[in-house]
């Protein structure tokens, strides 16, 4: 009944707040929709392919852009609605995707100019600012035309004088189009000019891929991923003579290309008052999950559930799978039974991987358990599947093979359990990795491969 009732006035709300479709004109109802969901991107020197900014754009691409918002595939951004809300959603909210579909069904009228609102002003180059430190990459690398994937970490020394805590890092690549993903890493020891080394004797195409390199992750960019500032009071440290490896994941396009990226870097004004970490389910992107798709599997699932031992707060939540990747979920049980969902996202799509802030902490208190759960369609029908036909699927670094987890982050509300949090979770991936490899020997000599480099 109650239900009823809150549909029903949930569909006068939207009937009242927007008029007959031929009356929705480009000047008064479509351009502060288009000019604050997608002119950020749709504009020259960004990621979408052509600009939004007027009505002769919007008119020309109009078809379309009924299409691919009712679909949910514009503006990017894969994330279901939640327990809790995020930070900057880009989702469309119901009234506006109804009129966008009511102006392209109404024959796309103009509407008076004069009402036509101002376009924002966007920063231009970098996304959060003036970064405090700018730095290019001394020598570019060169992707070929054709091939497989390449993996390659590209160094770029700090020379940091002082202990530096970074709020937000932006990537901005050369040559978008070669350039898949990129991962952040921080490394205070000789890692990573060993790394280079490696790569420079090595032809592999995945030369220098380690497993267990004790770099410290920083996060990372997907393509079109926007970057996103660490509330206040967080950090992540950059201790003095840290340099910092990026993981690139090249793509080539049939054409050679040189990627040559610039990083800006935002430091936090003072040093933060709790450390983050992350807790990552299923462990190590499923390496331990028994990750084999068989060929035309739909439903394939892994699952892992971690409860925390200390309270916590979590700040964002993201997900990780190569092209096959179907469903990702994250639920938080609290101790008193009620099931929050953090993250659900039903129709992955590999080039669009984000990580979603909430729109302030979320508290979880210790006892609560997390789930995470990915699944896969290993099928033909997926039409981003890499391989046709299907081929068996399993764990591994190239695109055509998968991994897949959904990763929290998160402080201890009390800075002093950080070391509770941390011992209990690596006991948890010790426990889930012995496992595995007591049912499956031979992933020791898979392990020993990619932490060896030479395959
Ligand atoms: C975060 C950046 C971003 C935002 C925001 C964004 N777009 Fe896009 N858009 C892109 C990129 C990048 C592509 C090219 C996608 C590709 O090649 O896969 C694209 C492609 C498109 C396409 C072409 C799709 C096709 O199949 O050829 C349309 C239409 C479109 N966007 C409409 C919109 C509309 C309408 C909005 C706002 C409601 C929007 N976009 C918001 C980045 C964005």
């Amino acid at each position: 009944m109650t239900t009823m009732k809150s549909v029903f006035l949930a569909a006068i709300s939207v009937a009242a707040a927007f008029p007959a479709a031929d009356q929705v004109t480009f000047s008064e109802h479509v351009a502060p929709i288009l000019f604050n969901r997608c002119t950020g991107c749709h504009r020259p020197g960004e990621a979408a392919p052509f600009a939004l900014m007027n009505f002769e754009d919007a008119v020309k691409h109009g078809r379309l852009i009924a299409a691919v918002t009712a679909s949910r595939i514009m503006p990017p951004w894969q994330a279901e609605p939640a327990s809790y809300s995020y930070k900057d959603s880009r989702r469309l909210t119901d009234v506006e995707l109804k009129t966008l579909q009511a102006w392209v069904k109404g024959g796309m009228l103009k509407g008076d100019p004069a009402k036509t609102p101002a376009l924002p002003k966007f920063p231009e180059g970098w996304q959060l600012g003036k970064p405090d430190l700018v730095l290019k990459m001394e020598k570019g690398f060169t992707v070929p035309a054709e091939g497989a994937d390449i993996y390659r970490y590209l160094r770029i020394p700090l020379n940091l004088p002082e202990d530096k805590y970074v709020q937000a890092i932006e990537l901005r690549p050369s040559s978008r189009k070669v350039v898949h993903h990129v991962l952040y890493y921080a490394d205070a020891t000789e890692s990573a000019k060993k790394i280079e080394a490696e790569q420079e004797a090595s032809k592999s195409r995945t030369a220098g891929m380690k497993f267990t390199r004790g770099l410290t992750p920083l996060g990372g960019v997907a393509v079109g991923a926007q970057p996103h500032l660490l509330p206040e009071g967080l950090g992540l440290k950059l201790p003095k003579g840290t340099d910092l490896l990026f993981q690139y994941h090249f793509h080539p396009i049939g054409k050679e290309e040189t990627e040559q990226s610039t990083i800006g870097l935002y430091f936090a004004k003072k040093t933060p008052e709790h450390t983050l970490t992350g807790v990552q389910l299923p462990v190590s992107f499923g390496l331990f999950s028994g990750l084999d798709i068989k060929p035309e599997q739909r439903d394939f699932k892994v699952e892992d559930s971690f409860v925390l031992p200390v309270d916590v707060q979590a700040i964002s939540v993201g997900a990780h799978a190569h092209y096959i990747g179907k469903t990702m979920l994250m639920t938080a049980t609290l101790p008193d039974g009620i099931v929050k969902t953090l993250l659900d996202i039903k129709n992955w799509d590999f080039a669009w991987q984000d990580r979603y802030f909430f729109d302030g902490p979320v508290f979880l208190p210790k006892g609560t358990k997390l789930y995470g759960q990915v699944s896969w369609d290993n099928s033909e029908h997926n039409p981003k599947n890499p391989s046709r036909p299907a081929i068996p699927v399993k764990w591994g670094e190239q695109t055509k093979d998968e991994m897949g987890a959904v990763t929290l982050q998160v402080y201890p509300a009390v800075e002093s359990d950080f070391r509770t949090l941390q011992q209990t979770y690596r006991k948890h991936t010790a426990g889930i990795a012995g496992e595995r490899l007591m049912k499956d020997p031979g992933l020791m000599l898979k392990i020993r491969e990619l932490a060896g480099g030479t395959n």
